[in-house]
Order: C-alpha cells, then sequence, then structure tokens
C-alpha cells in the first residue's frame, strides 16, 4: 500500500477530496500523515476526524527552513512516506525534503502556470482582468510554483463574477481533478 502525507496551511478541503476519493474508490493508498505549519489549520482538524494522523509545527520555533524539515522528514521516515502531496501549503519547499523525494512531490496551484505564480493567483487573475484563469497539478522543485506542469484545467472568468464566486468553482474543479491525478501517478510509479 502506498503511503502519502497531504501538507497543508489551511481548511483542507482538498486533503478532504482527497480522503474520500481514496476511501470510495478503494485506492491502494493510504493517508500516513497530514503536516501542518500552522497548529490552529481547519485541515487538522479534518484530519483528526477522518483517523489521520497528524504533525503540526510551530516555523518560529526552529532555528530556520533545513530544522523544520528535517524534523517533518524524521515523521515522514517513520511512517514510510513515500508522496508528498501539497495541498494549501503556503511555504517553498527545501532542499531538505528536496533531496529526500525526488520527483515524488506535486503541487496545486490555482492558476494556469506559468501565469500568477506565488501568493492570491485568484486575486493576481482578477486584477490583471484575464479573461481564463485554470489550475494547475506539478512536480514541485526548488523555485516558487516553476516544476514540470502535469495536469491543467482552464476556467473561464464570467462577467461581473464575484472572488467568491470564482474561489468556489476553482475549488470544485481542483477537487475533481487532484485526487484524479494522485491516482494515476501511484498507480503509475
Ligand atoms: C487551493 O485552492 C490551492 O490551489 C491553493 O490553496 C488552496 C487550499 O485550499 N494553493 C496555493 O495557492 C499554492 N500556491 P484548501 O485548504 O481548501 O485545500
Amino acid at each position: 500500500m502506498k503511503k502519502i502525507a497531504v501538507f497543508a496551511s489551511g481548511t483542507g478541503s482538498n486533503f478532504e477530496a482527497i480522503c474520500n476519493r481514496l476511501s470510495l474508490e478503494n485506492w491502494d493508498a493510504e493517508i500516513a500523515l497530514v503536516v501542518s505549519d500552522k497548529p490552529n489549520a481547519k485541515v487538522l482538524e479534518k484530519a483528526e476526524k477522518a483517523g489521520v494522523p497528524t504533525y503540526a509545527f510551530q516555523p518560529k520555533s526552529f532555528a530556520g527552513k533545513e530544522e523544520f524539515e528535517t524534523a517533518i522528514l524524521e515523521q515522514l521516515k517513520l511512517r514510510q512516506v513515500e508522496w508528498i502531496i501539497l495541498a494549501g501549503y503556503m511555504r517553498l519547499i527545501g532542499s531538505t525534503l528536496l533531496r529526500a523525494y525526488p520527483q515524488r512531490i506535486v503541487n496545486i496551484h490555482p492558476s494556469l502556470l506559468p501565469a500568477f505564480p506565488g501568493k492570491d493567483a485568484i486575486g493576481q487573475a482578477l486584477t490583471q482582468g484575464v479573461k481564463v484563469t485554470g489550475i494547475t497539478v506539478h512536480y514541485v522543485d526548488e523555485g516558487m510554483d516553476t516544476g514540470p506542469i502535469i495536469a491543467q484545467r482552464a476556467l473561464p472568468i464570467q462577467e461581473g463574477e464575484t472572488r467568491e464566486q470564482l474561489e468556489n468553482k476553482m475549488h470544485k474543479l481542483e477537487h475533481e481533478l487532484y485526487p484524479e491525478v494522485i491516482k494515476k501517478l501511484l498507480q503509475q510509479n
């Protein structure tokens, strides 16, 4: 059984979608750990409800990224995690985890990369007034949302659409695409 870890900093709706698909379709996989850099993040409550072990840490209580990633790595090794799935983890992954998981860390980003990398991709798209945006699943490298693209879905922005409406549509699309892509990656590798 493939063991995956989901990293998240926020509400965890993507974690929930992956968790639901995994059990509904009986994947030969398990979410062995949820990692969060925000000890109060909603995703941790969701994980606990789903019976998934969690590891939450305060980045400020470590000397730096290398130190907290070393602590995370210890947890991942303990649970024999093979894949890291970033689902709203709002931190750049450093060399400690990249070296330990080459081509085994994936991310979902709410834009059609390489457009609008970094923070608030939805806000960036609205400010720029683009007519089409979307979502991207990609491998993680040392850059900010720069790794090789695995899958994308486009989403037109309607005239007068509010940020909330657009966010809801994006999330719905993410909840379909991300579990699908993860399922394939686990089957192929
Ligand atoms: C998702 O929309 C994801 O694409 C985005 O954070 C949200 C997390 O939502 N990720 C990024 O912006 C990464 N740069 P969730 O906590 O409800 O899954």
